[in-house]
């Protein structure tokens, strides 16, 4: 069967390529080793761990915050089967709408694992199957840790963290990066007694200094136990729980182990060789602006490639990819690519950090508005936190802003829209926000930048 477009990989990158493309007018087929569509954000990352997020977060307000709005609740109980089968059901009817989006666009669905063959061709069980074109979108996968021996029960991944099927009583995290602080915040949320081991000596590293420094407070102060500047030799799975072995300090025996130490790209069995690709030292796709690697006809998308390994990200790739095969046009704007950790409260960042300003010696102003100061932050007691706009000093353009706060996630649409279409803080003040919002300490913000807030 000779396709237009074949897609390897049905991540957000690989599925919305895919659909884009079907719109675009090409017959298109995508191949897909899960039995679910979505990939890892789907089925084992952004979505059930932000089910479990909000789940945990309303049994935490239960035990503590609901008193305060004068709620009186006693006997409230954890039902974990529950709270995990409402996550898989998140999981079961987003998976669904994405084959349904496959159906109703006319996508070929292939299951198993695809193999080059040549340049156009690839394997998949005892399938050949034919394409003019091929986009790579096949994500990434935990990395692994020297010394760690996974037997993926005990000592496993975030896929098995999303999955306890009880509360551990002691649950060692080893990275404090997004993975790491998420579900050691739904834990913990939970009941575990949480630590987190990070090899450097900040958390999140490449947030906004600012940020992070609060967000380090703000979770300690919630029960995480840190040890920063840790450097991990090893772990494995005991008979009644597990062992993390630490360089210069007594090991930690605990119950589990969840490895979250960044992920690395997978091209695991793609036979990259067979279509003249290769990978480079850090095992990821080289492309050009448009996607293509040095195989004309073969492009890649997503965690595979260069950048961050955010489902966003890999699906503006994923519309920029296939617009640029089709209509000879497609662009991603880096410098307005969002990030968000989905911790209480988030924190959500876009453009540059102070820090990144300072070493590229750009000139800029600041202005800073916190959540107390705001109505509806109020209201909805939820005040910790504040809004940071970073603009250059000459021509008030935003360069960057960092959030930490209630909905700090969806807050930064706006900023990354200002950024997107080259506003400046004045602007942003100029433009009316609803009262009361948290949004409006974004506007509040942009005061700042001029000198003043209105409401400090
Ligand atoms: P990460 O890169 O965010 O953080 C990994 C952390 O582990 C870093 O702080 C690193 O210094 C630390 N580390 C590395 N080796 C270590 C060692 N031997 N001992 C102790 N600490 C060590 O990676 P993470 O959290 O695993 O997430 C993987 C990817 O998934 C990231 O690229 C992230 O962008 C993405 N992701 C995004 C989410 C979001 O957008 N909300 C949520 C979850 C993941």
């Amino acid at each position: 069967m000779k396709h237009d477009l074949l897609i390897i990989g049905a991540g957000p990158g690989g599925y919305i390529a895919a659909i884009r493309a079907a719109q675009l007018g090409l017959n298109v087929a995508c191949v897909e080793k899960e039995p679910r569509l979505g990939g890892t954000c789907l089925r084992v990352g952004c979505i059930p761990s932000k089910a479990l997020l909000e789940s945990s977060e309303k049994y935490l307000e239960t035990q503590h915050a609901l008193a305060a709005h004068g709620i009186k609740i006693s006997g409230a109980e954890l039902d974990l089967p529950t709270m995990q089968a409402r996550k898989d059901g998140v999981v079961k009817s987003l998976t669904d709408g994405v084959a349904f989006l496959f159906k109703k666009n006319k996508i070929t669905r292939y299951e198993g694992n695809a193999s080059f063959v040549s340049k156009n061709t690839v394997q998949v069980g005892d399938q050949i199957i034919e394409a003019e074109r091929i986009i790579i979108a096949t994500g990434s996968k935990a990395a692994q840790l020297r010394g760690i021996e996974f037997d993926f029960d005990r000592v496993g991944t975030s896929t098995e963290a999303l999955s306890y099927p009880e509360v551990p009583e002691h649950l060692v995290i080893i990275g404090a990066g997004y993975i790491g602080l998420e579900i050691g915040s739904v834990w913990k949320r939970l009941g575990s007694k949480v630590t987190v081991l990070e090899f450097l000596p900040i958390i999140l590293p490449g947030m906004d200094g600012e940020i992070r420094d609060e967000a380090f407070k703000m979770l300690k102060k919630q029960g995480l136990e840190f040890r920063l500047g840790t450097k991990v030799t090893g772990a494995r799975a005991t008979e009644k729980g597990a062992i993390v072995e630490i360089e210069g300090s007594e090991p930690i025996e605990c119950d589990r182990v969840l490895v979250a130490a960044g992920r690395l790209p997978n091209t695991d069995g793609l036979n990259l060789a067979a279509a003249g690709l290769a990978t480079d030292e850090k095992g990821r796709i080289s492309v050009d602006a448009h996607y293509r690697t040095q195989v004309e006809n073969i492009y890649a998308i997503g965690d595979v490639i260069a950048g961050p390994m955010l489902a966003h990200k890999a699906e503006e790739e994923g519309v920029a990819c296939v617009e640029g095969i089709v209509t000879g046009y497609g662009h991603v704007n880096y410098d307005a690519i969002p990030a968000v950790a989905y911790t209480d409260p988030e924190i959500a960042g876009v453009g540059k950090t102070e820090e990144q300003l300072k070493e590229a010696g750009i000139e800029y102003k600041k202005g800073t508005f916190p959540f107390i100061a705001n109505g509806r932050a109020k209201a909805i007691a939820q005040t910790q936190g504040k809004v940071k706009i970073l603009a250059d000093a000459r021509t008030d353009r935003i360069l960057g802003v960092h959030i930490i706060g209630p909905r700090a996630g969806d807050l930064i649409a706006e900023a990354v829209a200002a950024i997107e279409f080259g506003a400046t803080a004045e602007d942003l003040r100029r433009t009316s926000h609803a009262h009361p919002t948290l949004a409006e300490c974004l506007k509040e913000a942009a005061f700042a930048v001029e000198g003043a807030a209105l409401s400090m």
